[in-house]
């Protein structure tokens, strides 16, 4: 997904680029305003941190871009092109190295396992995740 900062700033072409160059595929795509209730459960695990209040705020104060990509190794692959939660510690060449500053604003979500990917994607794409069903395909997107 491309946060509201990376929407904000144009960079939602470059993180598609990036992960096309690598050989992924993409089969979703979606411009989509989160809903509160939807950015709390989809970040739930953080609910007791500090920073959960702003991080609500930040992620449903404009439009993002769910993806949805398919590949070999997509979900261990996408966490290495993206780059560490923290941009400054995030390697160059990586997403967030190359295009961010700060974590609070860090371009970019990936879902750190192909269950949470399939649960966010169902989530993303109702209709898409039942094409995968239909067609027994669900392995795909992992
Ligand atoms: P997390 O799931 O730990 O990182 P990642 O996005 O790399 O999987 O955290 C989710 C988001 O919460 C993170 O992308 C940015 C935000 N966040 C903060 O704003 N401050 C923080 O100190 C941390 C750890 C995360």
């Amino acid at each position: 997904m491309v946060k509201p900062d990376g929407v904000q700033r144009g960079l939602v072409g470059e993180v598609i680029s990036r992960f096309e160059k690598k050989g992924f595929k993409l089969t979703g795509l979606k411009l989509f305003q989160c809903p509160r209730d939807l950015a709390e459960e989809h970040y739930k695990d953080l609910k007791a941190k500090p920073f959960f209040p702003k991080l609500i705020k930040y992620i449903t104060s404009g439009p993002v871009v769910c993806m949805a990509w398919e590949g070999v190794g997509i979900v261990a692959s996408a966490r290495k092109l993206i780059g560490a939660t923290d941009p400054l510690q995030a390697e160059p060449g990586t997403i967030r190295g190359d295009l961010a500053v700060q974590t609070g604003r860090n371009v970019v979500h990936g879902s750190d396992s192909p269950e949470n990917g399939k649960r966010e994607i169902g989530k993303a794409f109702d209709a898409l995740l039942r094409y995968y069903h239909l067609l027994n395909l669900s392995d795909m997107i992992t």
